[in-house]
């Protein structure tokens, strides 16, 4: 009986042990890169569906958001590799295909969201 009482008392405590590393090591990672991240692909996923409608330039909204968020890549992540030369290049190049995106005519719709998919994943390929 009391080995089964030390065995209940000690899975207690490492349960309890283990809950507090995990909340520490959780408030200690920032939200918001991730968050960022995750809004610009709900962005980019939202100015895909409109350019399959007819006007295509419904996805407006969505293309200048994604360009107002790139401008925010450098504040969410100051120090992704030691603010390098090479991901400030990423970001500049991110921004530089959502603006041509949003002007771009309909028939180059498409092709311009996909330089944008391309942009996102030099960057991934290299810090993600
Ligand atoms: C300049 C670099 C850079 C660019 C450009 C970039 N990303 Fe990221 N992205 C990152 C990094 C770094 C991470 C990893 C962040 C982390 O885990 O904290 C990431 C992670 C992500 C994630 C995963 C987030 C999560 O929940 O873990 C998504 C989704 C994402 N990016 C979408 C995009 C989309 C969509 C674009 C283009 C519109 C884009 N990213 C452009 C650097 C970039």
């Amino acid at each position: 009986m009391r080995h089964v009482v030390t065995l209940v008392i000690g899975l207690l405590v490492g349960a309890i042990l283990a809950i507090t590393a995990l909340r520490t090591l959780n408030a200690r990672k920032d939200a918001y890169p991730e968050a960022l991240m995750n809004v610009m692909k709900h962005e980019l996923v939202a100015a895909n569906e409109a350019a399959t409608k007819p006007a295509c330039n419904e996805n407006a909204h969505a293309l200048d958001k994604l360009t107002l968020l790139t401008g925010d890549i450098l504040t969410a992540m100051p120090d992704e590799g030691a603010p390098d030369r090479v991901f400030h290049q990423y970001v500049s190049n991110l921004h530089d295909k959502a603006i041509a995106a949003s002007q771009s005519d309909c028939t180059q719709r498409k092709q311009a969201l996909t330089e944008i998919k391309h942009a996102c994943d030099d960057c991934h390929r290299d810090y993600r």
